[in-house]
């Protein structure tokens, strides 16, 4: 029996305190929320990585509001236990705090629970004007890919003193702010330790190393349907790729051999519907 996860229960799952590490997975329609269901996840994030591992986009830049709120509710109509997270996606949260309320009441509206946002201390506005509205947020801070064009790249974060503390404080800025999670993304696992341990709020770490609250990954690479590029913090645990081409090269062959659809497959018409017809079986009926 899964347990239906809330944002006050996530919030309080500090490992410091004896709470197991959360596990987060991405997922953005309706099959992969209900295995992520089945797996008893925590956290299922509807996150903008939608525009690389599933539009085919180069980056994360490409999703709108729009798009991210479809997958929401694709995801919510598998009706999950986990709290479901709406990313905010590159332009939703940028322009002014109306927009960013109004952008997190879509996502609100197609079943999420709360949504993410990218970016350290200058976020705060946006962050304070979420939670007025009642909308629980999650932050995300180091590695931001909506941040790549800055950053030269998807490149990892926070690798001199100066940067580390400065993480530090944005972590702090946002927790202050009532952030109810922080996921850390791309930083040396000192860094993601460190953080982790400024917080009284769990961070979520995704190439942040072994001591943070919980870890994060993208669904496609969990279960290996991602099969071109392999980040050095991904683990695989499927070969779902291989296994799903296997499955429609069989399915090929079967249908170009006439192997399939078989008698198992096929609605076999009643004789009497034969007779009428004219027909004898599949053979017109005797003269
Ligand atoms: O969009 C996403 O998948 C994310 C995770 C990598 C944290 O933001």
């Amino acid at each position: 029996m899964t347990t239906t996860r809330t944002i006050p229960g996530i919030r309080s799952a500090k490992r410091r305190d004896g709470a197991e590490p959360l596990v987060m997975v991405t997922a953005y329609d309706a099959p992969s929320a209900r295995v992520a269901t089945e797996a008893d996840v925590d956290v299922i994030l509807v996150g903008d990585s939608l525009a690389m591992v599933v539009l085919g986009y180069d980056d994360t830049l490409q999703v709108s509001i729009d798009d991210i709120a479809y997958h929401v509710a694709a995801v919510c109509r598998a009706e999950p236990t986990a709290v479901v997270v709406g990313d905010l996606p590159w332009m939703s949260f940028h322009v002014s705090t109306t927009d960013t309320v109004h952008n997190g009441a879509t996502l609100i509206r197609a079943g999420a629970s709360c949504v993410k946002l990218e970016g350290g201390a200058k976020r705060v506005p946006m962050v304070d004007a979420l939670i007025s509205a009642e909308i629980p947020v999650m932050g995300h801070i180091g590695l931001t890919p909506q941040s790549a064009n800055v950053m030269g790249g998807f490149k990892v974060q926070a690798k001199e003193a100066e940067a580390a503390h400065r993480m530090v404080d944005d972590a702090r800025a946002l927790q202050e702010a009532g952030c109810f999670a922080i996921v850390i993304e791309g930083v040396p696992d000192t860094v993601g330790k460190m953080v982790t341990e400024a917080l009284d709020v769990p961070t979520i770490g995704i190439g942040a190393g072994g001591d943070t609250d919980g870890q994060v990954l993208v669904y496609h690479d969990v279960i290996g349907l991602e099969n071109r590029f392999k980040p050095k913090f991904v683990r695989r645990y499927g070969t779902a790729f291989e296994d799903q081409a296997r499955a429609l090269s069989c399915y090929a062959t079967d249908v170009r051999t006439a192997a399939f659809p078989g008698p198992d497959e096929t609605y076999k018409a009643a004789d009497q519907l034969n007779e009428a017809l004219g027909l004898y079986g599949s053979e017109p009926a005797p003269q």
